[in-house]
Formats: C-alpha cells, structure tokens, sequence
C-alpha cells in the first residue's frame, strides 16, 4: 500500500460516517443519486458557501454541471486532478474549489480530496470551516510530517482535505519540489475514482500555478465577472499556455447589471462558466463577456 493509499484509508476508517438521504437529479448523467447535506455537514463553513448549497442555488445547479464535465473527464481520459486558478487575487479561486468540492463529493461514487496549494495566502479552512492551526501541504513537503497527518476528514463522508498548513518561507520552491510531482503522480495514478482539486494563487502574481497546472489534468480559471480586465484574462490565458485549461467559471455573474456590454444577461443564473475545446487550449464565452465594460452602469 502506498503512502497516500494508507493515509486516505485510514482517513477513512476512522470518519465518522453520517448517513444522508438520497434523491435522485434527473439533470445529472453521470450521478443520479446525491448526498443530500445536512446542517451538521456544513456547520462551520463559510457563510458564503452554505448559502450556495441551502436550496436550488442556480450557482449550486452550475457547480453539477462543472462536476458532470470534470467527471466525463475522468471517464474518457482517466483525467482526476485539477486546479482553480485565476488572473487576479480574490476572484473567487477557493469559494469555488471548496464549492466544487462539496458538489463531487456530493455523488455516490467519487471521493474528493482537496488540497489548499495556496499556501501563502491559505483560504480553505476558513471556507470549510477547518482549525487555522492544523498543518497541511507545507508542512508535509518540508518533511515535518507524514501525509496522513496533513489530511483532514470533513463531515462529508466523500471529502477530505489537506489544508496548506503552517506558512511556509519557499512555497514555490515546495510546489515545484520532486515531492509535490510524485503527490501528484501518485494521486492521479493509484486513485482512479477520487477526483483531486487544488485550489491556487493567481497567474498574475506568482508562476506557482503555472508550475502546477503543468502537472495536473485540468485547470479551471475563474474570472470575476465585471471586474477581472479584460487584459488580465488574455494574460492569464497565455500565461497557462501550457496547460489543459479546461474552461473559464465566471463567478460573481449574478451581480452583474442587466445589460453587461452588448450583453444581455440572464439573472436567473448565479455563475457562469465557458468551456474551451474540452481538451486542448482554449476558452469559453465567459472570456468574451468578461471583457465588456457595461456602458451605462458603474458598478
Ligand atoms: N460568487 C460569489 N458571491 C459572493 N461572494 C463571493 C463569491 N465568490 C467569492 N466570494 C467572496 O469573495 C471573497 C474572495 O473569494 P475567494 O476567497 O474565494 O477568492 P480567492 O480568489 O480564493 O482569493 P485569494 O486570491 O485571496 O486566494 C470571499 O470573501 C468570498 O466569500
Ligand atoms: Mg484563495
């Protein structure tokens, strides 16, 4: 048994497993039958994130249409790992790692683990509700502890977490170390059936995420619909070049005036997303709209 294998399974065994009630979603293919999430489950995240999953959130229905793409990925090209990225700082790369997250691990068959790779600038335990004190990602890639320390079990029976862990002083150099590709490695190879997030900087800031994206599947970049310039997403895009950008999410959507540019929105939807060509280099619509100025309204 590998060192990842041991550690998640022990994860695992010793969880506390709250049973759900199932009902079926006739939208979703892939997963017909769904976790359904108690208050207990979500007790101690973010606000923000609850609020996404406490009823039929127009977000939460664009968060399973993610999931059913990311999950025919996985089925067609046996592809489980993935990043969230974007341009810009504060664009909403954890809101929707986290929401991601819970969304998979939602399904019935996939397991999730999460892994917060930003580690300058951490945000997955305080979306998920995870002591700020329990070490993580640093602190296993600097050696100071074993892999299972690091993850953390969640009230979700099918999501795990390694959250980033003390702040380190070199974090590219960790998220580029031989022990972070073989994290990888063996995650993308040994587990088949668990879909891997990273939630990571911006593009613009730090080449850490290139360096990753480099090493996973697919890359998600969020942009911040009415705010990311336009430039900054056309650099963030060939900045991740190298990459299999999977598509754009559009987050914030639903704070958008009416009329966005020459666009006329749909209020009914909270996010939207663009996909690019499946898997190969490229982007959606969200990249055309998040380039318009709105004409008459400051926002
Ligand atoms: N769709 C949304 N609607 C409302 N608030 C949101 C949404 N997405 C994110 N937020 C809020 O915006 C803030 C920034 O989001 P988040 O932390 O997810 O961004 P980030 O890209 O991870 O930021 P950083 O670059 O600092 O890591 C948070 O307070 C979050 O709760
Ligand atoms: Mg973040």
């Amino acid at each position: 048994m590998s060192r990842i294998e041991q550690a998640l399974a022990k994860a695992a065994a010793e969880r506390k497993r709250t049973p759900g009630k199932l009902h079926g979603f006739d939208d979703d293919p892939i997963h017909s039958k769904q976790l359904e999430l108690t208050p207990e489950m979500l007790y101690g995240m973010d606000p923000r994130i609850i609020a996404l999953f406490g009823g039929a959130s127009a977000a939460a229905e664009q968060y399973k249409q993610l999931r059913t793409k990311l999950l025919r990925a996985k089925k067609l090209y046996s592809h489980n790992t993935v990043m969230v990225t974007s341009s810009l700082p504060a664009e909403g790369k954890t809101t929707t790692s986290a929401s991601l997250a819970i969304t998979i691990a939602q399904g019935l068959q996939e397991t999730v683990l999460l892994i917060d790779a930003d580690m300058r600038k951490p945000g997955i335990q305080r979306a998920l509700g995870i002591d700020p004190q329990h070490p993580g990602l640093a602190d296993f890639l600097s050696g100071r502890i074993t892999l299972e320390k690091a993850i953390v079990k969640t009230p979700l029976p099918k999501l795990s977490v390694i959250p980033a862990g003390s702040i380190p002083g070199n974090p590219s150099e960790l998220i580029s170390s031989e022990k972070m590709s073989s994290l990888i490695t063996e995650a993308k190879n040994r587990y088949r059936d668990r879909i891997i997030i990273f939630d990571s900087p911006p593009v613009l800031s730090l080449t850490d995420s290139i360096a990753l994206g480099q090493k996973v599947d697919e890359v998600i970049l969020v942009v911040y619909a009415g705010r990311t310039p336009k430039e900054a997403v056309k650099d963030a895009v060939q900045s991740l070049s190298e990459v299999n950008l999977m598509g754009i999410l559009l987050n914030h959507f639903d704070t958008l005036p009416l009329y966005y540019g020459k666009y006329k929105l749909k209020r009914s939807y909270g996010y939207g997303y663009g996909y690019g060509h499946g898997h190969g280099h490229g982007y959606g619509h969200g990249y055309g709209q998040s380039g318009h100025k709105p004409e008459e309204k400051d926002y």
